[in-house]
């Protein structure tokens, strides 16, 4: 914890300090010298930036920030094509965006914090893990160390500008932040059990099955990433919307299930628990994500009822699906024999069970009738609060953690 004390460098000191000597004088003109002042003559760059002020002219800022129309009502907030300042906060519209906000900064965690010393032995040891468990925690490190990445550079260089609404922005900025923190958790796994760096992170361009996730996604970011592309029409809209579904719904919430049921599944038993407890961090953090993409998706249909023909129902029910069918292929691929008690099968009656509460959540239809969760354990792990830890290993409080101390 920071004190005050840690900055008051005049008090820590006992010893007598010599004067400090007095800064070289500049020299002077004449005519500044026979002033009435005794400051020193304004620089150039002092100079053009009074001459620049004096100049500045307020109207095209109040133009742009629409500062000359009434102050901000709820009902002026829009989730997309919104023409009221986005700069004010408040008065909140979408209270759900700002609750995930303040719950996402109320679970801060940080990959240091996680002790690796076991994984490290049982990796570096001869007959610590089979070669089937060694395949997962190399594919899921592959996958993941570069999809947090796709998912950060779609908020900020994608969608950040093209939701206007500031208390959804807000959780944006907060979501793009943890992303960060995932891609340093996978980089800090792949470092301390000393893997080949750039074949983990070059598996999303090596791998068939990891390169067909990535690909997918990548093909969803394209048009958006165009910095000329606006919304404002039924197209563009619904290309957005596109966007919101192929990363909200599909990568954050389909792509991300087999790894992390595998690596949790090995964590439960008692194999590889650093790597373990860093994806139960990160799978809270992601399940909240996918649910604030799926509260904008719901409310961007609320407000424009238009966009959510029957045509698009049935393009974004493909969507899910073929999300679902590449993570199958995903879990076939990862898993050609039964492991950590899960094999193939089961994790495809997994994805279907979880494929079908996505279309539930955009209220479409379940397309795998009858799928029934074979990993119960998984949504417990979700569900579980931050002051007790699945694994027992130590308990985090941010909130108070980087206070500062008046004593
Ligand atoms: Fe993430
Ligand atoms: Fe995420």
């Amino acid at each position: 914890m920071l004190s005050w004390d840690d900055f008051n460098t005049e008090e820590a000191t006992s010893a007598p300090q010599p004067a400090p000597a007095a800064p070289p004088k500049a020299p002077q003109p004449e005519s500044a010298a026979a002033s009435e002042s005794a400051a020193a003559p304004e620089t150039d760059a002092v100079k053009a930036a009074r001459e620049a002020l004096e100049e500045l002219d307020v109207a095209p800022g109040l133009e742009e920030l629409e500062m000359g129309a009434q102050r901000i009502e709820v009902d002026d907030k829009r989730m997309i094509n919104c023409r009221a300042d986005l700069n004010q906060l408040v008065p909140f519209k979408y209270d759900w965006a700002w609750q995930k906000y303040l719950d996402g900064c109320a679970n801060h965690w940080m990959p240091q914090e996680v002790n690796m010393t076991a994984d490290i032995a049982l990796w570096k040891s001869q007959d610590g893990l089979t070669e089937d468990e060694r395949r997962i925690v190399k594919r899921s490190l592959g996958y993941f160390s570069t999809a947090d990445s796709l998912v950060a550079n779609n908020l900020v260089l994608a969608i950040y500008r093209l939701i206007t609404n500031p208390e959804c922005r807000q959780y944006i900025l907060r979501q793009a932040f943890e992303e960060a923190i995932h891609t340093h958790a996978y980089q800090y796994c792949i470092e301390s059990l000393g893997m080949d760096e750039a074949e983990i992170f070059n598996m999303y361009r090596e791998l068939p099955s990891v390169a067909a996730k990535a690909a997918w996604s990548l093909k969803h970011t394209q048009t958006l990433g165009d910095p000329t592309f606006t919304t404002g029409t039924p197209e563009t809209d619904q290309e957005l919307l596109r966007n919101l579904v192929a990363f909200y719904a599909v990568t954050e919430g389909i792509f991300f299930y087999c790894g992390f049921s595998q690596i949790l599944s090995m964590g439960r038993r008692n194999k590889m628990t650093g790597v373990a407890e860093q994806f139960q961090y990160i799978l809270r953090d992601e399940s909240m994500h996918l649910n604030f993409g799926i509260d904008v998706i719901n409310q961007i249909k609320l407000e424009n009822p238009h966009l959510w023909t029957e045509d698009f129902q049935k393009e974004v029910t493909q969507m899910i699906v073929e999300g679902a069918e590449l993570e199958i292929q995903y879990a076939r691929d990862s898993m050609p024999r039964g492991v950590l008690g899960m094999n193939a099968a089961s994790m495809e009656e997994y994805l279907h069970f979880i494929a079908n509460r996505r279309l539930a959540q955009l209220g479409l239809k379940e397309q795998y009738p009858g799928a029934q969760n074979p990993y119960p354990w998984m949504s417990e792990i979700m569900d579980l609060r931050k002051e007790k830890n699945f694994f027992e290993t130590r308990v985090i409080e941010y909130q108070t953690g980087g206070a500062l101390s008046w004593d």
